[in-house]
């Protein structure tokens, strides 16, 4: 942890050289080591005591000539936080080292040498600085305030503060406030105020700096508003929706927008084969949806949304549709032209084709790259066969690709040429049909034959018999007698 970090930027400002009553400022972030000098001249003789107290209000650590050491009570219930090493006193130094200091420790300390009635005084003020963020996981939306402060106070310092080491300017809409003490900034809790924030003080011409993380809770993935889904036609896709852990997020929905009433938020209609997630217990923030099988109508704008400690969050995403339109340029010459497709290509930079080989083990690999939106082809070339691929990419790297397959012309026609990859996958799935119907029939034949054999049961028989049946006949007896 940054806090455990012997993080130390605690400052001597006045070099302490025998002078009496001076004082010295150090400066440390809240959770840090602070280091108070009291430095004596190696020559002086062995101190018989040394007493550090704190705004005159008690010791706060005591060495007495015996060597014994004393603790106030409140320091030492902590695990002795407060520590003077004695390895150091050789050399004249009776500094006192505070760790993971807390606001309250700032104050005014003093060091009390005493080489046997000579009494030696020293002045520390201990200051602290802290930035503190009004609620740790801010859910979006709300209000944050990060505040950063210096206990004791000072006035006339200048605070500025940076977001992730960058400067962090006032904006319209952010509250910034400095009056020379502290610093606060209050803004609406979006992902651009995730990260860690840096508060740097200056006072007198030296630099001090604290700071602390901010991890704004809400939909976490995809974490920006339209965000691209792109995928191919007939294939499947999942529209992403998670929220951030912790969260518990109630009423959840899933709209299309019409793309015409962006600003009015009309809902649009969802296909078929769209479906919003199934409320699980194993991940209850994962609030995605799926598309079994994704037509290029299904293009559009999409919005998750949920309620979080009474705040609707939203996150509107793009799902971008990729296909390939396949044209013959040439009957005779079996020439044809594949043209990649995709319902918005803003994004897109570079296409390029590939063609898929399978092997006889069913690996797949690839052929030749060609370059390019539109591919031409001879289909009656036999290398040409099988699946041809179309890439497409961003600036930041691949963004999908889609598949055509390219079958050898028949004689007769040669208007139905190519024909999307998923068509194989319908092939495979109405044989698989086919066998489940082969087996069901089986199944029944088998049924049969035993049903005969049970017929030599009657007791047996019976049981198929509902108890409203036997109800009946119970009372059809009872008539009888
Ligand atoms: C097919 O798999 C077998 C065993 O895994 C391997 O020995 C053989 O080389 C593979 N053939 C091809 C063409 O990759
Ligand atoms: C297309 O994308 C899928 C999934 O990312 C990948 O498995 C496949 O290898 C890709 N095909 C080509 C030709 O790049």
């Amino acid at each position: 942890m940054m806090l455990l970090e012997c993080f130390i930027f605690a400052v001597m400002t006045v070099l302490m050289t025998g002078a009496q009553c001076e004082e010295t400022e150090v400066f440390a972030e809240a959770g840090s080591q602070a280091v108070l000098p009291c430095k004596c001249s190696p020559s002086s003789p062995y101190p018989s005591n040394i007493i550090w107290t704190k705004d005159k209000k008690g010791t706060v650590w005591r060495k007495e000539k015996g060597g014994m050491q004393f603790w106030a009570s409140s320091l030492s219930k902590e695990n002795q936080r407060v520590r003077c090493p004695h390895s150091q006193f050789e050399r004249g130094d009776y500094s006192l080292q505070i760790n993971s200091v807390r606001k309250e420790d700032g104050g005014r300390y003093t060091c009390m040498v005493d080489y046997g009635g000579q009494v030696t005084a020293n002045v520390v003020i201990l200051r602290i600085m802290e930035v503190s963020i009004s609620s740790l996981v801010p859910v979006w939306g709300n209000d944050v305030t990060i505040t950063c402060n210096v206990t004791p106070g000072l006035h006339g310092a200048a605070f500025q503060w940076m977001l992730n080491n960058s400067p962090f300017m006032s904006r319209p809409g952010i509250v910034f406030n400095s009056n020379g003490v502290e610093s606060v900034v209050r803004e609406k809790a979006t992902a651009r105020l995730t990260g860690n924030w840096t508060c740097v003080m200056g006072y007198k011409d030296k630099e001090w700096q604290a700071s602390a993380a901010l991890t704004v809770k809400g939909i976490i993935h995809p974490s920006k508003d339209n965000t691209k889904v792109y995928a191919a036609v007939g294939s499947a896709v999942t529209l992403p929706c998670v929220f951030s852990p912790g969260l518990t997020p109630s009423n959840t929905l899933w709209e299309k927008l019409k793309p015409e009433s962006i600003f009015r938020l009309a809902p649009g209609h969802l296909s078929a084969s769209f479906s919003p997630s199934s409320p699980s217990s194993q991940f209850p923030l994962d609030k995605s949806a799926s598309l079994k099988e994704v037509g290029f109508e299904d293009e559009g704008r999409y919005r998750c949304s949920g309620t979080v400690e009474g705040q609707r969050l939203t996150r509107d995403m793009q799902l971008v549709v990729a296909k390939i339109d396949s044209r013959i340029t040439s009957k005779e010459r079996g020439a044809m032209t594949l043209t990649c497709q995709l319902s918005d290509s803003s994004d897109v930079t570079d296409y390029e084709w590939v063609h898929v080989v399978y092997d006889l083990n069913g690996t797949q690999s690839f052929g030749s790259v060609q370059k390019g939106k539109t591919l031409r082809i001879s289909k009656m070339s036999e290398e040409n066969q099988g699946e041809w691929a179309c890439r497409f990419y961003g600036t930041e790297g691949i963004l999908g690709n889609v598949t055509s397959h390219i079958q050898l012309m028949s004689g007769l026609s040669g208007q139905k040429s190519s024909s999307p990859s998923h068509n194989t996958a319908a092939v495979v799935g109405l044989s698989l049909l086919l066998l489940v119907l082969l087996l069901v029939l089986v199944k029944m034949c088998k049924n049969h034959q035993r049903r005969k054999r049970i017929f030599q049961y009657p007791a047996l028989e019976t049981i198929v018999h509902t108890t409203s049946n036997e109800r009946e006949e119970r009372e059809r007896k009872r008539e009888k007698k």
